[in-house]
Order: C-alpha cells, then sequence, then structure tokens
C-alpha cells in the first residue's frame, strides 16, 4: 500500500518570527530551514560590518522579517544603487546581480536562493572607497549553507591586510 503523502514529502513548516528570535539568541549568522535542489531557505542576521557585493549564480528572494533592510546593488553599468525593503516587504533580485544586503544584527531576513549546480561558483566582491576600483574577490563553491560562506569570505578578507590594500591607489579598508 502506498504511504500516504503527508509522510513521505518533507514539509517544513517555519514561524519566522520565532525563527528570528532563537537566531539572535544563539549568536550565531544563520538557520538554515531547508536545502533542496530547486529551494534553499534560511532566515539570516543582519551584519554591521557587511561591505562586500554578493554575485549569487541563483535568484534570491529577500524577505524582511525584523527591521529595515538597505539593499545596495550595482547596475548593469556598473553603478551602486539602493533599495530599502521596510519590515514585511519582499524583495527579487535575479541571479548575477552583485548585491549587498545590509542590515543590523538584530534585524532578520529571510532569504530563499536553491542549492548550486555542480560547477557554479559564488563570489563576494570588495571595491576601495577610494578610488572605487575592485579591491578583492573570494570565491566559493557553496556546498552546505550551513558552512555560512558569508562568515568565511569575510574572516579570509579581513584577516588579510594585504587583500584590503587597494593595488591602485594603495587605500586600505579597515578592519570592522
Ligand atoms: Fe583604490
Amino acid at each position: 500500500m502506498t504511504a500516504p503523502l503527508k509522510s513521505v514529502l518533507r514539509m517544513p513548516l517555519v514561524n519566522l518570527a520565532e525563527t528570528a528570535r532563537q537566531l539572535a539568541e544563539s549568536g550565531k549568522q544563520v538557520s538554515v530551514l531547508w536545502q533542496e535542489e530547486e529551494s534553499l531557505a534560511f532566515v539570516a542576521r543582519g551584519r554591521d560590518y557587511r561591505s562586500e557585493f554578493h554575485i549569487n549564480p541563483s535568484d534570491e528572494v529577500m524577505y524582511q522579517v525584523k527591521g529595515e533592510m538597505r539593499l545596495h546593488y550595482l547596475t548593469p553599468e556598473g553603478n551602486e544603487e539602493v533599495e530599502v525593503i521596510p519590515e514585511g516587504s519582499v524583495i527579487y533580485t535575479p541571479a548575477g546581480t552583485p548585491h549587498s544586503p545590509r542590515f543590523p544584527s538584530d534585524a532578520a531576513a529571510l532569504i530563499i536562493e536553491r542549492k548550486r549546480r555542480p560547477g557554479e561558483i559564488d563570489r563576494f566582491q570588495w571595491f576601495c572607497s577610494g578610488c572605487r576600483g575592485l579591491l578583492h574577490e573570494e570565491q566559493f563553491v557553496v556546498g552546505d549553507y550551513r558552512d555560512d560562506p558569508v562568515s568565511q569570505a569575510y574572516r579570509r578578507f579581513f584577516d588579510s591586510e594585504e587583500l584590503r590594500t587597494c593595488k591602485q591607489c594603495g587605500q586600505v579598508m579597515p578592519r570592522p
């Protein structure tokens, strides 16, 4: 006899406010809700130091659960724009858009992407605040999102003054 659908399908039901509260208490940055081929979802706390632009091979949907996000992004012409996402609002960001979600550590957002396909690479780019040139790029093959690739990229970047020094104008991006 075939098992009833409900027992074979994994259909996580998540209370976002509760998840955001637990995440804040845990001190962690992200809480992964599920990771499937076509859907990867996590709740993230803000990072007060966030300065890089993430280039994701997957589309992203960002829903602001708590607090306000200022989403910096680069236009195809390379201009930096800012979209303000109030609490309770959602924004769609197409794959390949360099974007930098800036919100405080006591705010939280739901992010929905998809698992990376073989050969796909996530890129994190920092730009010089002096001459606006590319300062450094970190690349990541994102396997398991619980490894928190954004924190790993920041650790590598902040731990190296050389990586934070502009090759063009010599300006050093300070640690936060
Ligand atoms: Fe520079």
